[in-house]
């Protein structure tokens, strides 16, 4: 366990470590393969598929952030996941959490149901059960996303790892929310850290890398066979950039959490917005716990609009600021409506158990001038409230302060609104279809 501070490890990464010409900021080897000394005496690189100094530097430096053995760069955060469940056979079962993002929940229940890779058995550990739930699984893997994508809920990371500890179960975290600088789950007792390296790690939204994290020498160096065997590993040039991101990774936090903090405040007093789901928010369950386990409550804040889901292309178009994408953790704000854009990949009786309402809008929370994100929320929710107007609904929602919905103060949207959206819903096929956003891209669900 290294004894440098987050705020040296992130400014220093890949820092003055040229062995060859002493740069400061480090090289970026673009080369798939390596010379042999002579014959039969290759150096320490071979091939850039198992190894390559831009990539080393960047598992290095989040082995470190993160308190563990062994970093390993990987191509995506979803072949982080897959990496991790190597360690798994078809005798394993894997216990997951009800609510993650949607892309694992793919993976996992694809790869146990038409594989038969492992088995699943899904559990919400935000109920009082869940030990005896976990218990009577008897897993092999406990996968736990705290804070989740895209409800934020906690879960008490210690907890569960005391517990895994006893049935001899390995704990995975996905701590792609958060960042290393603000949990470690490691240091909570979790044996495997994974991350979407594309979100606050990298931080500028221009590549998409994952990560993984082991506490323990013996299964980094299982999951690098499994990475270099199945070809999982990281390109050289995102690597580089990720490096560079990390380097400032902490005063991006500070300034995101900042923006976030604001931005909740602002959507408390909203009239049209039902209920805000953040960490931060003492009436959030997992507040104590998340104050407890993490350094920061992050910049991730979703909340339910309190209105049709026809007004959401209202809202959504009338947003100048905050872009309308998938992903999240780049310093530009981003918006998203989970239901039809992230977790399109869960069906909707899933997204029904997971909490993920039709109107449920995630956002990114960005580093701009608060002022100019809380003016763009302010006018696209007034253009929310003009077109309820105009079809003719008074509207109402929470009063100010409170983050409980009242489904009874929904609004019904009619004329104006609907235009956007009654595309036909005569049969529950096509009403699940008109729900996500591009039925174009079905195919990757
Ligand atoms: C929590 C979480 N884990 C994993 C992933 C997958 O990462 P990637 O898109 O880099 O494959 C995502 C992507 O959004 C995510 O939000």
């Amino acid at each position: 366990m290294s004894n440098r501070h987050s705020a040296t490890i992130t400014a220093r990464a890949g820092i003055a470590q040229d062995p060859a010409y002493g740069s400061v900021t480090p090289p970026l080897y673009l080369t798939s393969t390596y010379e042999l000394k002579a014959f039969k005496q290759p150096g320490k690189y071979d091939y850039s598929r198992s190894n390559n100094p831009s990539r080393d530097l960047l598992g290095d430096a989040l082995a470190e952030l993160e308190g563990g053995a062994k970093g390993l760069v990987t191509s995506t955060g979803m072949s982080a996941c897959l990496l991790a469940l190597q360690l798994l056979t078809p005798q394993d079962t894997l216990v997951i959490p009800h609510d993650c993002y949607g892309g694992s929940y793919r993976l996992f229940v694809n790869l146990a149901n038409r594989k038969q890779a492992f088995k699943v058995v899904i559990v919400n550990f935000q109920q009082n059960d869940w030990k005896a739930l976990v218990q009577n699984a008897k897993p092999k893997m406990i996968w736990l996303e705290t804070p989740s994508n895209p409800l934020l809920q906690i879960t008490d990371v210690k907890a569960v790892c005391d517990f895994a500890k006893n049935l001899n179960a390995l704990v995975v975290v996905d701590n792609t929310f958060l960042s290393p600088v603000l949990q470690q789950p490691l240091q909570l007792g979790a044996d495997i850290v994974v991350h979407s390296t594309t979100k606050y790690l990298n931080g500028h939204s221009d590549i998409v890398g994952g990560a993984l994290i082991a506490k323990d020498q013996a299964i980094g160096d299982e999951l690098k066979w499994w990475a270099n065997c199945l070809g999982v590993t990281g390109g050289a040039f995102d690597a580089h950039l990720t490096l560079r991101g990390i380097r400032t990774l902490l005063p991006r936090m500070k300034a995101h959490q900042e923006n976030a903090a604001l931005v909740v405040e602002f959507l408390q007093q909203q009239t049209l917005v039902a209920k805000t789901y953040y960490p931060g928010l003492k009436d959030h369950p997992g507040h104590a716990i998340a104050k407890a386990q993490q350094n920061g409550f992050g910049a991730m804040v979703s909340f339910d609009l309190a209105a049709d889901e026809a007004y959401l292309p209202v809202f959504f178009s009338a947003l100048r600021c905050f872009t309308l994408a998938q992903s999240l953790g780049g310093i530009e704000s981003l918006i998203c409506h989970p239901g039809s854009m992230t977790h399109a990949s869960m069906d909707a009786a899933a997204q029904k158990t997971a909490g993920i309402g039709p109107t449920l809008i995630r956002l990114s929370v960005g580093i701009e001038d608060p002022r100019d994100l809380l003016a763009d929320l302010a006018q696209a929710f007034a253009a929310v409230a003009l077109a309820i107007e105009a079809d003719g609904k008074p509207h109402s929602g929470n009063t100010a302060g409170s983050t409980t919905a009242d489904a009874g103060t929904q609004v019904v949207a009619t004329t104006a609104a609907a235009k956007h959206h009654d595309a036909g819903r005569q049969n529950a096929a096509e009403a699940e279809q008109s729900f996500r956003l591009n039925p174009a891209l079905a195919a990757f669900w």
